[in-house]
């Protein structure tokens, strides 16, 4: 396995739009390892999820994984997860206020509206096809990797700029209250 680089805010590479992956691709071993390459790197920098365009390959391939994360002291657990051509439906209009940061826009942090509920469909790793839901914070993470695929990215989504801080700005006068947001969030959607 390899530690991939990761794509910072600026490279096109991050909004250009990512293909679809065939069958016969994704069972390939080029690419299969590529999904290992990007495991370890989400996990040895500490992320939450990332994109396979945030490390310069231009496919419908995101991975998410939450365990204890020292970026996310407050997020809950997601087991790991790796989603091959997803797609993501809200299930309903509800949506709550994420704060969000990403590996491709180093010591940045901003508010985000996310849908609170969404179907996600997709294929794991072997081709097999997924249809589940998520909701809460977790639903937040989902959307912020899938949105890398669609060649977006949180800062787009960003309205109150107010609410951009660093990591350091985040601890002092953010994140108090945002825990307590947290809390509500995962008391009434779960996770
Ligand atoms: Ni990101």
């Amino acid at each position: 396995m390899a530690l991939l680089k990761i794509a910072q805010v600026g490279h096109p590479v991050l909004r250009t739009m990512t293909e679809e992956v065939g069958p016969e691709e994704l069972a390939s071993e080029p690419i299969q390892r590529f999904i290992d390459d990007m495991v370890e790197t989400m996990r040895d920098a500490n992320g939450a999820g990332l994109a396979a365009n945030q490390v310069y390959v231009s496919k419908r391939i995101c991975i998410m994984e939450v365990g204890n994360n020292p970026r996310y002291p407050y997020k809950p657990k997601i087991p790991l997860t790796i989603l091959v051509n997803p797609k993501l439906t809200p299930v309903d209009d509800a949506t709550f206020s994420n704060f969000e940061g990403c590996l491709s826009v180093p010591n940045m942090r901003g508010r985000v509206e996310r849908y609170a509920h969404i179907r996600v469909q997709a294929q794991n790793r072997y081709g097999e096809p997924l249809d589940f839901e998520v909701k809460g914070i977790t639903a937040g993470t989902y959307q912020h990797e899938v949105d890398h695929l669609d060649a977006k990215m949180f800062l787009d989504r960003v309205t109150d700029p107010n609410t951009f801080c660093t990591w350091n700005e985040f601890q002092k006068y953010f994140e108090a209250e945002f825990r307590e947001e947290v809390a509500d969030v995962v008391a009434k959607w779960g996770s």
